[in-house]
This record gives structure tokens, sequence and C-alpha cells, in this order.
């Protein structure tokens, strides 16, 4: 017998022991931590039925084939047994976790907390009401505007120094951030020509360039439009007292103070009596005992023939009042930045009584 033959037994003996022992190490193995312990003993990097694949070359050529197959063989049944009886060991053990666990089925499920309106949310929607109640309709226009109907359309011609008063964000030459709802006055009325009445209003987002404890880059107003035959200003004062007494109480009072906006003539800034001291005087009103929360007035012509309208025919009134405003009188809120940070512990507070409102 030459080296060569001796080569070769001795590798097909160690095969076949190792064959045998995988087979009975697998049996025996109870946990899927003692088989990966099994696979590397037999077929780890230096396993012993690899170690035989890697003496191959040891053989003499012409039983090389032979010897290669059956340890070939070999890995093959081991690896299949190893997978069988994993598969085993992992039905066991999954049986035994149902076993020990149990699930309650009687407990409670998990509850999502109740979120809560924001507070612009519920202001808006009060104002809404009390409109609607008066037979107003909601209209809406665009917050990116052109600048005729933001303010051209409104006789605020380029050069103009009421343009001072809404510092402005532009996206081109010619079109912004709408710094007012007004726009929405001659959209609607362009929209709807010769309909009377036109009785609406408009709420929504526009954009300033401002920002302190009062003022805020955007904010929220409502426009309110109403154009008919002999319209007067007497009916915007009656329209407005309602709408104070139903937003701030039965006794507010409301004053209109001569004021100059370019698309209404005359023009008026109106007040209510103080919501926090009744008109007698505190910080909240600066000791005047008024707090002006809207500006107003009878539609100048030209806006009403830039709406399609004929102001030999027909007059209206118009008016925009700040949402932010209301809302911070109406709750007691002394810094407008508190209504866009999106602080848990401010807007739970505005949580419907009872329910426990937003959670972090
Ligand atoms: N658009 C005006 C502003 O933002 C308010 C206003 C609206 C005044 C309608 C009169 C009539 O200041």
């Amino acid at each position: 017998m030459t080296l060569g033959d001796g080569k070769a037994e001795e590798l097909l003996a160690c095969l076949e022991r190792a064959r045998t022992a995988a087979a009975e190490a697998v049996a025996a193995a109870e946990h899927l931590a003692t088989l990966e312990a099994v696979r590397v003993r037999f077929l780890g990097r230096s396993g012993e039925i690899t170690q035989v694949l890697r003496s191959l070359g040891q053989v003499e050529t012409d039983r090389r084939p032979e010897v290669g197959r059956l340890a070939n063989e070999a890995r093959a049944e081991v690896e299949r047994l190893i997978a069988e009886r994993a598969s085993r060991l992992e039905e066991v053990e999954l049986d035994r976790r149902l076993e020990g666990e149990w699930v309650d089925i009687t407990l409670p499920g998990t509850v999502p907390p109740p979120g809560a309106y924001h507070p612009l949310t519920l202001t808006l929607a009060e104002i809404e009401r009390i409109f609607v109640s008066m037979g107003f309709e909601v209209a809406e226009g665009p917050e990116v505007e052109t600048d005729w109907y933001n303010f051209q359309a409104l006789n605020i011609p380029r050069d103009h120094p009421a343009r001072d008063m809404q510092a402005s964000f532009y996206l081109t030459g010619d079109i912004l951030l709408r710094t007012q709802t007004s726009p929405v006055q001659v959209r609607y009325m362009r929209a709807n020509t010769p309909r009377l009445p036109v009785k609406i209003i408009a709420p929504g987002r526009v954009y300033r360039r401002d920002d302190d404890a009062t003022h805020s880059p955007v904010f929220h107003q409502v426009e309110g439009l109403l154009v008919d035959r002999g319209v007067t200003m007497g009916d915007l004062k009656g329209v407005l007292d309602l709408f104070a007494r139903e937003v701030f109480g039965p006794r507010t009072r409301t004053r209109f103070r001569p004021s100059y906006f370019p698309f209404t003539e005359p023009s008026a800034e109106v007040d209510v009596s103080c919501t926090i001291c009744g008109g007698s005087g505190c910080r909240t009103c600066k000791g005047t005992g008024w707090l002006e929360i809207l500006g107003a007035g009878m539609v100048h012509p030209q806006v009403l023939r830039n709406g399609g309208y004929d102001p030999e025919e027909v007059s209206g009134f118009a008016f925009g009042l700040g949402i932010e405003r209301v809302a911070m009188l109406r709750y007691g809120i002394g810094d407008i930045r508190l209504l866009y940070a999106g602080d848990v512990r401010f807007l739970r507070q505005f949580a419907p009584a009872g329910e426990g409102g937003v959670t972090e």
C-alpha cells in the first residue's frame, strides 16, 4: 500500500466516524444553541468533515473523485440532519413559550388620548357660526395672490404709501403672499356679478413682515363683505354690534373711530369695551377701557367697479378682523407666539371639559 492509498483509506475512515458522530450529536441536541455547536464541530471552518474536504489534495489522483463525492455527500447529509433538527427544536421552543405565556383578553385596550381643537380653530368656528346665523356665506381666496388683487384693485397703486403699512413677502415682482383677506372682496364680486346681495365672510391666512409679541408673520383674518341696494353704515354698525356681543358677551359695547383705508370710504376702526375690566380701564386696554378689534368701512365706489358692480346702483360695507386678536382676548392669551408654538401644556387647556385633552 502506497502512502497515497493510505491517505484515501484514512480519510474515508475519518468521514465515516464523523458521520456517525454527527448524527448522534444532532439527535442529542436539546437546544438550538447546542445544535449550532454541533454544526461548528463538523461543518465549521476547521470542522471534522470540512477537514476531510480540505485534505483531498493529498489523496492519490485515481481515488480523489470517489473520496470527494463521499465527503460531499456526508456534508450534505449532516446539513440536512441539522436543518431538520433545528425546525423541530424551534417548534418545541414555541410550544413551551405559548404554554408559559397567556393573554388576558379582558384587559381594556390602549385608549388613544383625545385631542383638542386649537384656540384659533375654536375662535374661527365661533365667528363663522355668528355670521352664518346672520345669513353670510363663507368664501375663500388664494394665499398666493397677484399684486393687482392684493393692492391695485383695492385702490393701492404701486407707489401708494399705504403699502408701507403691510410690509409684504413677494414671490416675483407681481406675485406675493397676500397681506390681507380684502382681495377676496374683488375676487368674489367678479365671480358673482351681477348677483345680489353679495354677503360673505372670507377667513384665511395672511402674511406680513412683522414679528413680536402681538404680531406674527403669518396670521389669520376674517373679511366681511355685504353689497346690495341701499346698504348703509347703520347696517355695518348693527352687524358688528351683534357680532361683538355674541363673541365677547351681552354687555359689550362698540365704538367707531374715524380711520383710513384706501378701499373704504368712509373708514373706521372699531373698538369693543374692554373684555377684562368692562370699560373702567386696566392693563389689557392700557387704561382706555377700549380694545381695537377690526377695520371697516363703506366699500369704495372704485372697488365696487373693479368687482363688476355699479356704485350708482349698489353700496356695501366691508370689514377685516384679526382672528388671533379675538382669540387672545377671549382666552386671555398674552403672547401671540403661544398660538404657534405647539406646546401641549398650552393646547390641552382648550380640550373640552371632562376629556383628558392632548398628551405628549
Ligand atoms: N384689510 C384691512 C387690514 O388688513 C382691514 C379692512 C378690511 C379694513 C375691510 C376695511 C375693510 O388692515
